[in-house]
């Protein structure tokens, strides 16, 4: 099965990996977000990543993890205050194999690993259904402006259970 080809490892963000995720961030916006938001959104969204360095303390400022395949970055995720669950990226070509499932499934056993009941998400309408399939709630719908763009997105919500009592 192609899932299981694809199987990714995690490890933490490295500060030599900002232009790497940078480039990705844009071109999972670009291309997986495409039926979601138009091509004035897109660029708006994805223009913060145009400040490498500044993605990259943004990025090292949060708890980040990186997924790899076959040795190569497929994706990233970060958590904020152990219980703000801020970003996950995957590269177009490699999804809907996993590699974003495997990052959502790091980030949640982190958050809870350190407490965290309520893992709180402001989703992109291109994520909705990924964040949903994992039982994550819709709570409210918001919309915010990004460099003279408004875009909409949803902040959902998903109960963790406590660390060590998941299986
Ligand atoms: C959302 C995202 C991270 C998902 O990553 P992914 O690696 O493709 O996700 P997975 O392969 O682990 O998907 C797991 C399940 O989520 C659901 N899902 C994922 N993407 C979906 C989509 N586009 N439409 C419907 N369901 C989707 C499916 O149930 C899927 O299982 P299946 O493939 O067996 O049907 C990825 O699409 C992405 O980077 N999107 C653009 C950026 C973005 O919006 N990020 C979120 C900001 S809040």
């Amino acid at each position: 099965m192609a899932r299981s080809a694809h199987t990714p490892g995690l490890r933490p963000f490295l500060p030599a990996d900002a232009a790497t995720l940078a480039a990705l961030f844009r071109e999972s916006v670009d291309e997986l977000a495409v039926d979601d938001y138009d091509e004035a959104q897109r660029e708006a969204w994805a223009s913060k990543a145009d400040d490498e360095e500044a993605f990259g303390a943004l990025l090292a400022g949060e708890l980040t993890i990186v997924a790899l395949v076959d040795g190569e970055i497929a994706g990233f995720a970060s958590l904020k205050d152990n219980a703000d669950f801020h970003m996950i990226y995957v590269r177009p070509e490699l999804a809907r194999r996993g590699v974003g499932s495997a990052l959502a499934d790091a980030i949640e056993k982190i958050a809870a690993g350190r407490g965290t009941k309520t893992l709180t998400v402001d989703v992109s309408d291109a994520a909705r259904d990924f964040f949903a399939a994992r039982g994550y709630v819709a709570k409210t719908r918001n919309t915010i402006e990004i460099g003279g763009q408004w875009l909409g997105n949803t902040t959902m919500t998903k109960e963790l259970a406590p660390a060590g009592r998941a299986h």
